[in-house]
């Protein structure tokens, strides 16, 4: 199979996605459009109030991004708008609805024309409320599925989770479904609808309970059910603790149907298509960068030997479109890591490094003209040491304000507040990511290499197609692509602040 089969395979095709205003779904549209302008139509299912909001959210949230520049130049404006118009149809709907929302006749007549369904879409919070991330995780790709199955003329379903339904286990980890009930916890079980009628249970007795601050107290007491109920199953967040029960309810509910499951680790800016470093947001590892660059944490939390689990965006992409082609019509399930530990493996030191380097090339300036010194944070190994240090050097202090203030009738009482914002802040930060920063597992990644050797996209047109996670070299992308961009983006928005 080469490139040219590939993007045959969505000629005169109808893709429904979902999730095409996030980071990994406009660059999918994109590349969708771009290597198979003859695709007969891409629904794009946003959440909207009405289809006219609707089509204002594609155009100002997807189609009006830089990331269409090359499509822009290719046809002239005014070409490109015709070419979208033709091709580009968006829905309002929303994932968390049977149907998607879409009354009978609506669903009747677009479940007729699609041939694939994409979904892509999901709530990415680590600490999402727990009903809005069941409904979006978990009941989303139900719901998808349950669509997929009444749609005559399906090929394939292909939804996009992450190898980190693996939790922080340990050691090689395989792409491999998980079973009807299975935790990362031994002796326990997970009931996904005794969670939901959990969470019903719990937003009626608040709502019996309290009326005036209802909301704001719905809100804090599902983030904090989300994350106990994922650390009591074994998940280290709910978002994937979600993800993991939105696999399961897909394999439960797929029947016959030829699912491909896509399980990509943390992904960074483009790696070469359709440009090198484009990025939405800082995410993850990214929020290292931004804090070299700000100096914002004298120490983090980690250990330099372990290796994290990058992989660029335009890399999950391509490895997507040719497990559709490769899965086409084929009444199986296959899951995918898409990932680099195993086979171009990047330790925390070595990020460091790229960082390092990259401030050395490019001096950090003050408004006085002094160059800011590179220092490279000290590491805690030791989570509970960290835990010492932040109460010893922070939270001792801080307290000592707060009485300062009490006794000196409020005088500091804004500083304090800011302060101690900021370390409420870091403590959630620590919670929610420190399991990452001991991460010590490794993702198996048999059925992606399997897949780039029988795809042989090696065939000289690799590039257009390519998702081989030997082929590029960490330092300079880090270095000439990744930081830059995720520098870019940061200052833009805080431009835009
Ligand atoms: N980024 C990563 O590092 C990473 C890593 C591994 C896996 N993944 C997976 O890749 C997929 C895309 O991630 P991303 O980084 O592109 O996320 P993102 O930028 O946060 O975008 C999420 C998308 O999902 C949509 N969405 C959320 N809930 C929805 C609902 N109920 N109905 C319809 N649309 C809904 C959002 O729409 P709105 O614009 O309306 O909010 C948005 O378009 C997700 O499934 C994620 O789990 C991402």
């Amino acid at each position: 199979m080469d490139a040219t089969t590939v993007a045959g395979c969505f000629r005169d095709k109808s893709i429904l996605i979902t999730g095409s205003t996030g980071f990994l779904g406009k660059l999918l549209v994109e590349k969708i459009l771009r290597v198979q302008p003859a695709v007969k139509k891409l629904y794009l299912l946003v959440r909207a109030a009405d289809a006219a909001s609707a089509e204002q959210r594609v155009f100002s949230d997807v189609i009006e991004m830089d990331l269409f520049n090359m499509l822009r130049k290719k046809y002239g404006l005014p070409g490109f708008q015709s070419f979208i118009q033709e091709k580009v149809v968006p829905i309002a709907g929303d994932i968390i609805y049977e149907n998607f929302g879409l009354d009978n006749l609506r669903a009747d007549a677009l479940s007729k024309d699609i041939d694939v369904i994409i979904n892509g879409a999901a709530t990415t919070n680590f600490y999402e409320r727990y009903d809005v991330a069941l409904a979006s995780n978990a009941l989303g790709p139900r719901n998808a599925c349950e669509f997929a199955k009444k749609c005559p003329n399906l090929k394939l379903l292909l939804h996009i989770s992450t190898a980190f339904v693996a939790g922080t286990q340990e050691g090689l980890l395989l792409e491999k479904a998980f079973q009807n009930g299975e935790t990362l916890r031994e002796g326990y079980y997970m009931d996904i609808e005794a969670e939901l009628q959990l969470v019903d249970k719990i937003k009626s007795e608040l709502t019996a309970a309290k009326s005036g601050t209802l909301e704001q107290l719905k809100k804090s007491a599902m983030k904090e059910l989300g994350f106990k109920r994922a650390c009591h199953f074994g998940w280290p967040n709910v978002y994937t603790f979600t993800k993991t029960m939105g696999e399961i309810l897909l394999g439960q509910r797929r029947g016959n149907l030829p699912v491909v499951i896509i399980r990509p680790t943390m992904v960074t800016s483009t790696y070469q298509d359709p440009f090198p470093g484009w990025i939405e947001g800082a995410r993850t590892i990214d929020a290292l960068i931004v804090a070299y660059d700000e100096q914002a944490f004298p120490c983090f939390i980690g250990d330099r030997s372990n290796v994290i689990d990058a992989i660029p965006v335009d890399i999950v992409i391509n490895a997507a479109m040719v497990a559709i082609a490769v899965h086409w019509n084929e009444e199986a399930q296959v899951i995918y890591h898409v990932s680099s530990s195993l086979q171009n493996p990047l330790s925390l030191y070595a990020f460091e490094d790229a960082c390092m380097d990259y401030f050395y090339i490019n001096p950090r300036t003050l408004e006085n003209g002094k160059i800011v010194p590179n220092k490279r944070p000290y590491v805690f190994k030791n989570l509970s040491f960290f835990r010492l240090v932040l109460l010893l050097v922070y939270k001792l202090p801080l307290q000592m304000l707060h009485v300062m203030s009490f006794l000196l009738c409020g005088m500091f009482s804004q500083h304090y507040n800011k302060l101690n914002r900021r370390l409420n802040f870091l403590m959630l930060l620590v919670k929610l990511y420190a399991p990452y920063a001991f991460f010590n597992g490794r993702f198996d990644d048999t059925n992606l290499s399997r897949l780039w050797s029988e795809a042989k996209m090696d065939g000289g047109d690799d590039s257009i197609f390519n998702f081989d996670p030997k082929r590029f070299d960490w330092h300079s992308y880090l270095v000439e692509v990744h930081v830059p961009a995720v520098l870019k983006y940061k200052r833009k928005e805080k431009g835009r602040a």
